[in-house]
């Protein structure tokens, strides 16, 4: 006789509960999302000791008739579908018919509900899985769950609970996931008694925004909204510069349920042009619409992730949608008052901008002449711009003189450097600081990118052609993504086996120590590879950029100036391709506040 049986119903529940109810913050999410799903408009959620003792939650939603009562407790039993087609157009939360089953199987659960039409409802008993009593109850219309003791009879799932303080805090950070995904509902979390929120219905996300993650957060956020073909995006994210040190504020709703997607993940990293490698990353609450056959929601037992049928579109989409929104946003990057972007000062300043096409300068003043220099109408004059350039760069002996009343032509005058690092300029509202560094970076990195590809790809030819000594892991890397390189204007040949030669570089690198910039710019390449798996051009543009631009120039006012002329032209101009800030405001109004001379 062979050996293999078919499990009792009630170990194989044990067994899927194990996968569905990792701890208490799981049970509140099924519970949650089947309120959500029977249209309740308020959810009461209460714990007592950390979900162990008790997890309640009470809706308003359609309830159930005594018939369902019972039958919503048995494994692969659903109202959400029910032919193996209604897979691809899942438009609930919930859909396998396994998570009321599965809390059942580990705990103490009581259920009562009743359908608004109905005099009285129905109260279920269910202990480890087992059916203890039902009775008719008075209850009042919707649902209400009780899970009692969860886990009592797995011991082992039950000593791998965290803290009492872990496990509290996953319930509530579970549960701002919904409200968030759901603000026409109204949300409580009482925990022990105690209030821990309580948040109105709300027709805007953004009250709820506030309420869990604070003004500061809210306040530099943006809206994003774009509709594509296929896809959607609605909602909020940072401004340019703000971000924090994790994803907790990185909040994604596909068709309102939330995910971790690496595809939407990498669409917002590419969005803000910064990697987060560096450990930083952009608030964003973005809610993602569309066909539900476009999207598999049952990739994961707790429904957390979801695969996309076209990822690839689904993060460009993402990316274009966030790049829009922030290019239409006024408002600048991390400030200590946000009312003054650089384009308004400098916009202020009656000065209107060559078309960026037109843009033919130097932007790392250390390439050859330039050819066309721009010319800016101010106040009905022509004022000449000159490139940037750090002064303990080679001299540029073909630039043209500059305009004796350059310092008088904007409102934003330069006012000192400081630190070899910053530059200081006043404004009509202000005080502004630029971060050189960060601003030439910027500038340099929207050139080079800007070029790529193009039949004129604006390179410089070296007189002395470099040859170069790599590891063979480096030559394989550079081989694997020359094509990126070649976009770029680099122009390399190989060498031997370990050698290279590079006769091109881009416009406005560095051409001093090329090997240094080289060998710097390839471990950054190599490390971003590892991290992030995407080479790209604007991924070696960052690198050629972070490892080319040098702090510590001493830079003359004509050389700041134009540098913020260039920035001011760039998509981007409050941050450095790495998502620092290039610029902080400081207004009038917050130097008041801070020398007390305003509440
Ligand atoms: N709060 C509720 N109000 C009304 N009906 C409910 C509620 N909770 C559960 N139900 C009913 O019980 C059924 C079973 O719920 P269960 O959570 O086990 O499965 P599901 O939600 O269909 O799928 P999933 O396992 O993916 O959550 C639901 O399909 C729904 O019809
Ligand atoms: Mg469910």
């Amino acid at each position: 006789m062979g050996c293999i049986k078919i499990l009792s119903d009630a170990i194989s529940n044990r067994i899927a509960a194990g996968e569905v109810i990792e701890r208490p913050a799981s049970v509140v999410k099924e519970l949650v999302e089947n309120s959500i799903d029977a249209e309740a408009v308020k959810i009461t959620v209460q714990v007592e000791n950390a979900g162990t003792k008790l997890i309640s939650v009470t809706d308003n939603g359609r309830g159930m008739d005594s018939d369902d009562a019972l039958l919503c407790l048995e494994p692969h039993a659903t109202s959400k579908i029910s032919h193996a087609e209604d897979i691809n157009r899942i438009y609930t939360l919930g859909f396998r018919g396994e998570a009321l089953p599965s809390i059942a199987s580990v705990s103490r659960l009581r259920l009562r509900t009743r359908r608004h039409d109905d005099i009285e409802g129905s109260e279920v008993l269910i202990e480890g899985g087992k059916f203890a009593e039902t009775n008719p109850a008075g209850c009042a219309p919707g649902t209400e769950i009780n899970v009692r003791e969860l886990f009592f009879n797995t011991p082992a799932r039950r000593k791998f609970l965290h803290s009492r303080s872990t496990e509290e805090r996953h319930i509530q950070e579970t549960l701002w996931g919904l409200a968030l995904g759901h603000p026409a509902v109204s949300f409580e979390l009482i925990m022990d008694g105690k209030t821990v929120f309580s948040s109105p219905c709300c027709k805007s996300l953004l009250p709820r925004i506030q309420t869990f993650f604070g003004k500061e957060l809210q306040d530099n956020l943006i809206p994003v909204d774009a509709s594509g073909p296929a896809y959607r995006i609605s909602g909020f994210i940072a401004r340019h510069g703000f971000t924090k040190n994790s994803r907790r504020e990185q909040r994604v709703f596909v068709n309102s349920r939330p995910v971790e997607s690496p595809s939407v993940f990498a669409g917002i990293r590419d969005g803000y042009g910064s990697l987060s490698h560096d450990g930083r990353y952009p608030p964003v609450f973005i809610f993602l619409d569309m066909d539900p056959a476009l999207v598999d929601v049952n990739v994961h037992p707790a429904k957390r992730e979801v695969r996309f049928r076209e990822s690839r579109e689904v993060t460009s989409f993402i990316s274009s949608s966030i790049r829009d929104a922030l290019r239409n946003s006024q408002a600048p990057t991390v400030s200590v008052s946000r009312d003054l972007p650089l384009r308004s000062i400098l916009a202020g300043a009656d000065i209107s901008y060559a078309p960026k096409k037109n843009v033919q300068d130097s932007i790392g003043g250390l390439g050859k002449a330039v050819e066309s220099d721009i010319k800016i109408p101010v106040r009905g004059s022509q004022l000449e711009v000159r490139p940037f350039k750090p002064q303990t760069g080679p001299s540029n002996t073909a630039e043209r003189p500059v305009e004796q009343d350059f310092e008088s032509v904007s409102e934003l005058r330069i006012l000192a450097f400081l630190d070899k690092t910053y530059i200081l300029a006043s404004s009509a509202n202000g005080l502004v600081i630029i971060d050189q560094h960060a601003a030439h970076e910027r500038v340099m990195f929207e050139r080079i990118l800007d070029s790529a590809g193009k039949s004129r790809t604006l390179s410089q030819k070296l007189l002395i052609p470099s040859a170069i000594e790599l590891s063979r892991s480096e030559v394989m890397f550079l081989e694997k993504h020359r094509k990126h390189f070649m976009a770029l204007g680099f122009e390399i040949e190989s060498f031997g086996a370990n050698t290279i030669i590079i006769n091109s570089i881009p416009d406005g690198l560095h051409q001093d120590n090329l090997k240094g910039l080289f060998s710097d710019m390839l471990a950054d390449l190599m490390d971003e590879g590892k991290s992030n798996g995407k080479i790209d051009e604007a991924a070696i543009a960052r690198a050629a950029c972070r490892n080319s631009v040098k702090a510590n120039d001493l830079l003359s006012f004509e050389e700041a100036r134009s540098l913020l002329h260039q920035l001011s032209r760039c998509e981007l101009p409050f941050s450095c391709p790495h998502g620092r800030p290039a610029v902080i405001n400081i207004s009038f109004k917050e130097l008041e506040k801070r020398f007390g001379r305003r509440k």
